[in-house]
């Protein structure tokens, strides 16, 4: 009889301590609460952070625990996992990558527990907010952020470093390279290949193909200027 005893046991999950790395807003915050509601796993130590003066930043409460000489020390020790928050720059993120990687420090994923991940193949250091829906048959890099509301549909590949802003939408087939930036409410249509390290505008639709290291805006989506893959201005 499909479903008896289902509520019979209750699952448990070991608490898990976990060291955020990189701040960029509170965001984080949200989705560690909405996991530890559903079932509570995490317990969240503190925060490193990955550049900018200690002094001057807000940590919405929770503990510094120091800058990235303290990562040595908080990996060696076994119940630690770690998150990387470092989600704009490509250039960035990778620097942080190395990093965690050089201390030994073990990254999870912050995964929405209302998504449903069925099918869906899915690297490390992956967050997926509130109210995002993920389609069958789709790759998630590592380093992939979507925020509030994105739609990413089925069989969608996106690369490393990969940032989504709220509310956008991928449609089917759709492949994001390595390092792109999507603006708020971007449209992507389907089977259409968006270069590494674009910059795509708020609003865009994106219709055809955009080329690497461009910034692209409108609808449809136009090319407005290029850029150097190794200058982080260009990444919102
Ligand atoms: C596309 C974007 C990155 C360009 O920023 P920028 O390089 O500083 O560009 P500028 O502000 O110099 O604008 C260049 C031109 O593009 C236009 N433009 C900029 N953003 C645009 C957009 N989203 N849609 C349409 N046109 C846009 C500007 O009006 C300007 O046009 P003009 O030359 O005719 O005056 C930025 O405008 C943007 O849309 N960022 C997305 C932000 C976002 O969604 N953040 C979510 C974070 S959670």
């Amino acid at each position: 009889m499909r479903g008896v005893g289902l509520n019979s046991k209750r699952m448990t999950t070991a608490i898990q301590n976990l060291v955020v790395y990189g701040l960029t807003s509170p965001l984080i915050f949200k989705l560690i609460d909405a996991i530890n509601r559903r079932q509570p796993s995490l317990k969240l130590v503190g925060i490193v952070l990955s550049d900018g003066d200690p002094a001057n930043i807000n940590c919405y409460g929770y503990p510094l625990l120091g800058n990235h000489s303290v990562l040595r020390e908080l990996g060696a020790q076994p119940d630690r996992v770690f998150f990387c928050n470092v989600n704009r720059s490509p250039r960035e993120i990778c620097t942080a990558d190395a990093w965690l990687a050089e201390n030994g420090c073990r990254t999870i994923n912050l995964i929405h527990p209302d998504i449903d991940m069925n099918d869906v193949r899915v690297g490390t250091n992956v967050s997926l907010a509130d109210g995002c829906l993920v389609g069958p048959g789709t790759v998630l890099g590592n380093h992939v952020t979507c925020r509030m509301g994105g739609i990413i549909s089925h069989e969608v590949t996106i690369e490393d470093r990969v940032y989504l802003s709220p509310g956008v939408r991928i449609c089917g087939s759709a492949h994001l390279k390595t390092g792109c930036d999507i603006g708020a409410g971007v449209i992507v249509l389907p089977k259409v290949t968006i270069g590494r390290n674009a910059v795509i505008g708020a609003g865009a639709v994106v219709t055809q193909d955009v080329p690497d290291n461009v910034t692209a805006v409108g609808v449809p989506a136009k090319v407005i200027r290029t850029h150097d893959p190794n200058d982080d201005r260009f990444h919102f």
